[in-house]
Protein backbone atom coordinates (compact mmCIF):
# COMPACT_ATOMS: atom_id res chain seq x y z
CA UNK A 1 0.00 0.00 0.00
CA UNK A 2 1.04 3.87 -0.30
CA UNK A 3 3.62 4.64 2.16
CA UNK A 4 5.37 7.73 1.07
CA UNK A 5 4.68 11.29 0.48
CA UNK A 6 6.22 13.23 -1.28
CA UNK A 7 6.05 17.48 -0.53
CA UNK A 8 7.36 19.72 -3.39
CA UNK A 9 9.18 22.68 -1.49
CA UNK A 10 11.49 24.21 -3.48
CA UNK A 11 9.46 26.96 -4.68
CA UNK A 12 10.17 30.23 -3.71
CA UNK A 13 7.25 31.92 -2.20
CA UNK A 14 7.54 35.12 -4.40
CA UNK A 15 3.29 36.18 -3.61
CA UNK A 16 4.50 35.94 0.36
CA UNK A 17 7.53 38.48 -0.22
CA UNK A 18 9.04 39.75 2.02
CA UNK A 19 8.15 37.65 4.92
CA UNK A 20 9.53 34.36 2.21
CA UNK A 21 13.11 36.33 1.56
CA UNK A 22 14.90 34.43 4.19
CA UNK A 23 12.20 31.78 5.14
CA UNK A 24 10.65 29.07 3.44
CA UNK A 25 6.98 29.48 2.52
CA UNK A 26 6.36 25.95 3.88
CA UNK A 27 7.40 27.46 7.29
CA UNK A 28 5.03 30.20 7.82
CA UNK A 29 2.83 29.09 10.56
CA UNK A 30 -1.03 29.06 10.90
CA UNK A 31 -1.38 30.15 14.43
CA UNK A 32 1.72 28.39 15.79
CA UNK A 33 2.61 25.43 13.29
CA UNK A 34 4.08 25.99 10.12
CA UNK A 35 2.15 24.70 6.51
CA UNK A 36 4.27 22.01 6.44
CA UNK A 37 3.50 20.41 9.38
CA UNK A 38 -0.14 20.29 8.90
CA UNK A 39 0.77 18.72 5.54
CA UNK A 40 2.83 15.93 7.37
CA UNK A 41 0.12 15.23 9.93
CA UNK A 42 -2.85 14.61 7.03
CA UNK A 43 -0.11 12.13 5.49
CA UNK A 44 0.18 10.33 8.77
CA UNK A 45 -3.48 10.33 9.19
CA UNK A 46 -3.57 9.01 6.29
CA UNK A 47 -1.32 5.93 7.40
CA UNK A 48 1.74 7.59 5.48
CA UNK A 49 4.84 6.82 7.27
CA UNK A 50 7.65 8.19 4.76
CA UNK A 51 7.96 11.80 4.17
CA UNK A 52 10.09 12.87 0.62
CA UNK A 53 10.80 16.42 0.46
CA UNK A 54 11.88 18.12 -2.24
CA UNK A 55 13.27 21.04 -0.97
CA UNK A 56 15.78 24.05 -2.73
CA UNK A 57 18.61 26.26 -1.90
CA UNK A 58 17.26 28.35 1.54
CA UNK A 59 15.20 25.83 3.13
CA UNK A 60 17.28 23.83 5.88
CA UNK A 61 14.73 25.33 7.96
CA UNK A 62 12.38 22.37 7.13
CA UNK A 63 14.69 19.99 8.11
CA UNK A 64 15.57 21.46 10.92
CA UNK A 65 11.91 21.62 12.38
CA UNK A 66 11.42 17.61 11.79
CA UNK A 67 14.41 16.92 14.03
CA UNK A 68 15.13 17.29 17.64
CA UNK A 69 16.48 20.57 18.76
CA UNK A 70 18.72 19.45 21.59
CA UNK A 71 19.59 22.83 23.37
CA UNK A 72 15.93 23.90 23.29
CA UNK A 73 14.60 20.27 24.29
CA UNK A 74 17.42 20.64 27.38
CA UNK A 75 16.19 24.09 28.19
CA UNK A 76 12.33 23.93 28.18
CA UNK A 77 12.59 20.70 30.29
CA UNK A 78 9.82 20.76 32.85
CA UNK A 79 8.74 23.99 32.75
CA UNK A 80 5.25 24.71 31.56
CA UNK A 81 6.30 25.30 28.10
CA UNK A 82 7.45 21.76 27.05
CA UNK A 83 3.53 20.47 26.57
CA UNK A 84 4.01 23.14 23.43
CA UNK A 85 6.31 20.39 21.62
CA UNK A 86 4.68 17.55 22.67
CA UNK A 87 2.52 17.15 19.50
CA UNK A 88 5.61 17.70 16.98
CA UNK A 89 7.52 15.16 18.99
CA UNK A 90 4.88 12.53 18.22
CA UNK A 91 4.88 13.71 14.67
CA UNK A 92 8.08 13.00 14.46
CA UNK A 93 8.71 9.86 15.72
CA UNK A 94 5.42 8.24 13.37
CA UNK A 95 7.53 8.72 10.56
CA UNK A 96 10.66 8.97 8.66
CA UNK A 97 11.73 12.37 6.44
CA UNK A 98 14.14 12.31 3.66
CA UNK A 99 15.24 14.83 1.36
CA UNK A 100 16.52 16.06 -2.39
CA UNK A 101 16.92 19.00 -3.85
CA UNK A 102 15.62 20.67 -6.85
CA UNK A 103 18.43 21.88 -8.07
CA UNK A 104 17.12 23.76 -11.10
CA UNK A 105 13.08 25.32 -10.65
CA UNK A 106 11.54 23.78 -14.03
CA UNK A 107 7.80 23.09 -12.94
CA UNK A 108 5.77 21.11 -10.63
CA UNK A 109 6.11 18.23 -12.82
CA UNK A 110 10.29 18.53 -12.45
CA UNK A 111 10.08 18.84 -8.92
CA UNK A 112 8.26 15.57 -8.85
CA UNK A 113 10.69 13.59 -10.94
CA UNK A 114 12.94 14.71 -8.31
CA UNK A 115 11.52 13.03 -5.94
CA UNK A 116 12.33 9.98 -7.33
CA UNK A 117 15.32 9.01 -5.91
CA UNK A 118 13.19 9.02 -2.16
CA UNK A 119 10.21 7.38 -3.80
CA UNK A 120 11.61 4.25 -6.04
CA UNK A 121 9.17 2.24 -7.81
CA UNK A 122 5.70 2.43 -5.73
CA UNK A 123 2.64 4.51 -6.35
CA UNK A 124 3.05 7.66 -3.64
CA UNK A 125 1.14 10.36 -2.63
CA UNK A 126 1.87 14.41 -3.02
CA UNK A 127 0.76 17.10 -1.17
CA UNK A 128 1.18 20.68 -1.78
CA UNK A 129 1.94 22.33 1.98
CA UNK A 130 0.19 25.32 0.54
CA UNK A 131 -3.23 24.28 0.23
CA UNK A 132 -4.26 23.50 3.63
CA UNK A 133 -6.77 20.93 3.93
CA UNK A 134 -9.07 20.07 6.77
CA UNK A 135 -11.70 17.26 6.94
CA UNK A 136 -13.93 20.23 8.82
CA UNK A 137 -17.22 17.89 9.63
CA UNK A 138 -16.02 14.66 8.18
CA UNK A 139 -13.90 11.70 9.85
CA UNK A 140 -11.30 11.59 7.57
CA UNK A 141 -8.18 13.71 5.84
CA UNK A 142 -8.21 14.68 2.06
CA UNK A 143 -5.84 12.36 1.48
CA UNK A 144 -6.99 9.46 3.71
CA UNK A 145 -10.34 9.71 1.08
CA UNK A 146 -7.77 9.40 -1.52
CA UNK A 147 -5.95 6.34 -0.57
CA UNK A 148 -9.19 4.43 0.12
CA UNK A 149 -10.28 5.53 -3.47
CA UNK A 150 -6.84 4.22 -4.47
CA UNK A 151 -7.15 0.93 -3.01
CA UNK A 152 -10.17 0.77 -5.60
CA UNK A 153 -9.13 2.01 -8.77
CA UNK A 154 -5.27 1.04 -8.59
CA UNK A 155 -4.53 4.48 -10.81
CA UNK A 156 -3.44 8.02 -10.06
CA UNK A 157 -6.11 10.47 -8.69
CA UNK A 158 -6.13 14.12 -8.37
CA UNK A 159 -8.01 15.91 -5.47
CA UNK A 160 -10.39 18.18 -7.47
CA UNK A 161 -13.05 21.34 -5.79
CA UNK A 162 -15.35 23.76 -8.04
CA UNK A 163 -13.55 27.20 -8.10
CA UNK A 164 -15.49 30.19 -9.50
CA UNK A 165 -15.11 30.24 -13.45
CA UNK A 166 -12.56 33.56 -13.22
CA UNK A 167 -10.42 31.38 -11.07
CA UNK A 168 -9.60 28.98 -14.30
CA UNK A 169 -6.25 30.55 -14.60
CA UNK A 170 -4.75 30.05 -10.94
CA UNK A 171 -5.22 25.79 -11.64
CA UNK A 172 -4.98 22.83 -13.35
CA UNK A 173 -8.60 22.10 -14.51
CA UNK A 174 -10.18 19.11 -15.28
CA UNK A 175 -13.04 17.84 -17.23
CA UNK A 176 -14.36 14.10 -16.80
CA UNK A 177 -17.07 11.61 -16.65
CA UNK A 178 -18.73 10.63 -13.34
CA UNK A 179 -18.76 7.19 -12.55
CA UNK A 180 -19.42 6.80 -9.24
CA UNK A 181 -20.49 9.72 -6.51
CA UNK A 182 -17.40 12.45 -6.92
CA UNK A 183 -15.23 10.23 -8.80
CA UNK A 184 -14.65 11.20 -12.50
CA UNK A 185 -12.53 9.85 -14.88
CA UNK A 186 -10.55 12.27 -16.44
CA UNK A 187 -10.91 12.87 -20.37
CA UNK A 188 -9.17 16.29 -20.87
CA UNK A 189 -6.77 18.12 -18.27
CA UNK A 190 -5.56 21.36 -19.21
CA UNK A 191 -3.11 23.52 -16.92
CA UNK A 192 -4.22 27.31 -15.89
CA UNK A 193 -6.80 27.79 -19.02
CA UNK A 194 -8.21 30.87 -19.55
CA UNK A 195 -11.94 30.77 -17.68
CA UNK A 196 -12.88 31.41 -22.26
CA UNK A 197 -10.91 27.91 -22.71
CA UNK A 198 -11.75 26.19 -19.48
CA UNK A 199 -13.14 22.67 -19.97
CA UNK A 200 -15.40 22.79 -16.64
CA UNK A 201 -14.89 25.00 -13.58
CA UNK A 202 -13.16 21.45 -11.66
CA UNK A 203 -9.63 22.43 -10.27
CA UNK A 204 -6.72 20.61 -9.68
CA UNK A 205 -5.85 21.31 -5.80
CA UNK A 206 -2.42 20.21 -4.35
CA UNK A 207 -3.27 16.64 -3.92
CA UNK A 208 -2.53 13.63 -6.15
CA UNK A 209 -2.26 9.76 -5.57
CA UNK A 210 0.70 8.68 -8.66
CA UNK A 211 1.53 5.39 -9.79
CA UNK A 212 5.18 5.33 -10.40
CA UNK A 213 5.11 5.00 -14.15
CA UNK A 214 4.15 8.84 -13.97
CA UNK A 215 7.96 9.10 -13.48
CA UNK A 216 8.90 8.14 -16.98
CA UNK A 217 6.14 10.23 -18.42
CA UNK A 218 7.34 13.19 -17.40
CA UNK A 219 10.84 12.21 -18.60
CA UNK A 220 8.85 12.55 -22.21
CA UNK A 221 6.89 15.62 -21.32
CA UNK A 222 8.13 18.60 -23.04
CA UNK A 223 7.50 22.07 -21.50
CA UNK A 224 4.00 23.47 -21.20
CA UNK A 225 1.93 26.50 -19.58
CA UNK A 226 4.27 29.12 -18.51
CA UNK A 227 7.61 27.10 -19.99
CA UNK A 228 7.69 24.54 -17.09
CA UNK A 229 7.47 21.01 -16.95
CA UNK A 230 3.75 20.42 -15.68
CA UNK A 231 2.53 17.68 -13.78
CA UNK A 232 -1.26 18.27 -15.47
CA UNK A 233 0.68 17.21 -19.13
CA UNK A 234 2.16 14.41 -17.46
CA UNK A 235 -1.32 13.20 -15.93
CA UNK A 236 -3.20 14.07 -19.25
CA UNK A 237 -0.50 11.94 -20.88
CA UNK A 238 -1.02 8.83 -18.75
CA UNK A 239 -4.99 9.15 -18.63
CA UNK A 240 -4.84 8.98 -22.30
CA UNK A 241 -2.80 6.09 -22.17
CA UNK A 242 -5.08 4.36 -19.19
CA UNK A 243 -6.87 5.62 -16.27
CA UNK A 244 -6.18 8.50 -14.18
CA UNK A 245 -9.28 10.02 -11.65
CA UNK A 246 -10.39 13.20 -10.34
CA UNK A 247 -12.09 13.52 -6.83
CA UNK A 248 -14.20 15.77 -5.37
CA UNK A 249 -13.00 15.48 -1.79
CA UNK A 250 -14.85 16.34 1.48
CA UNK A 251 -13.61 18.75 3.74
CA UNK A 252 -12.30 22.38 3.47
CA UNK A 253 -9.30 23.78 1.66
CA UNK A 254 -6.96 27.01 1.84
CA UNK A 255 -5.03 29.01 -0.41
CA UNK A 256 -2.11 29.36 1.40
CA UNK A 257 -0.39 30.62 -1.24
CA UNK A 258 -2.25 33.75 -1.33
CA UNK A 259 -2.43 36.30 1.40
CA UNK A 260 -6.75 35.81 1.69
CA UNK A 261 -6.48 32.63 1.52
CA UNK A 262 -4.13 32.35 4.55
CA UNK A 263 -5.58 34.88 6.42
CA UNK A 264 -8.81 32.80 6.18
CA UNK A 265 -7.33 29.47 7.43
CA UNK A 266 -5.88 31.52 10.31
CA UNK A 267 -9.37 32.85 11.12
CA UNK A 268 -11.01 29.25 10.66
CA UNK A 269 -8.20 27.38 12.56
CA UNK A 270 -8.67 30.06 15.60
CA UNK A 271 -12.44 29.90 15.52
CA UNK A 272 -12.32 26.03 15.55
CA UNK A 273 -9.84 26.10 18.83
CA UNK A 274 -7.35 24.82 17.36
CA UNK A 275 -3.68 25.79 18.70
C1 LIG B 1 0.02 23.70 -9.14
C2 LIG B 1 -0.43 22.88 -10.35
C3 LIG B 1 -1.88 23.15 -10.68
C4 LIG B 1 -2.74 22.92 -9.45
C5 LIG B 1 -2.22 23.75 -8.25
C6 LIG B 1 -2.95 23.37 -6.97
O1 LIG B 1 0.02 25.07 -9.51
O2 LIG B 1 0.41 23.17 -11.45
O3 LIG B 1 -2.32 22.30 -11.71
O4 LIG B 1 -4.08 23.28 -9.74
O5 LIG B 1 -0.83 23.49 -8.03
O6 LIG B 1 -2.56 24.20 -5.92
P1 LIG B 1 0.77 26.20 -8.61
O7 LIG B 1 -0.23 26.64 -7.59
O8 LIG B 1 1.97 25.54 -8.02
O9 LIG B 1 1.12 27.29 -9.57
Amino acid sequence: MIKKCLFPAAGYGTRFLPATKAMPKEMLPVLTRPLIEYGVEEAVEAGLNTMAIVTGRGKRAIEDHFDISYELEHQIKGTTKEPLLTQIRKLINKCTFSYTRQVEMKGLGHAILSGETLIGNEPFAVILADDLCDADSHNEGVLSQMIKLYSKYKCSIVAIEEVPKEDTNKYGVIDGEQIADGVYMIKNMVEKPNPEDAPSNMAIIGRYILTPDIFDIIRETKPGKGGEIQITDALMTQAQNGMVLAYKFKGKRFDCGSVDGFVEATNYFYKKGSK
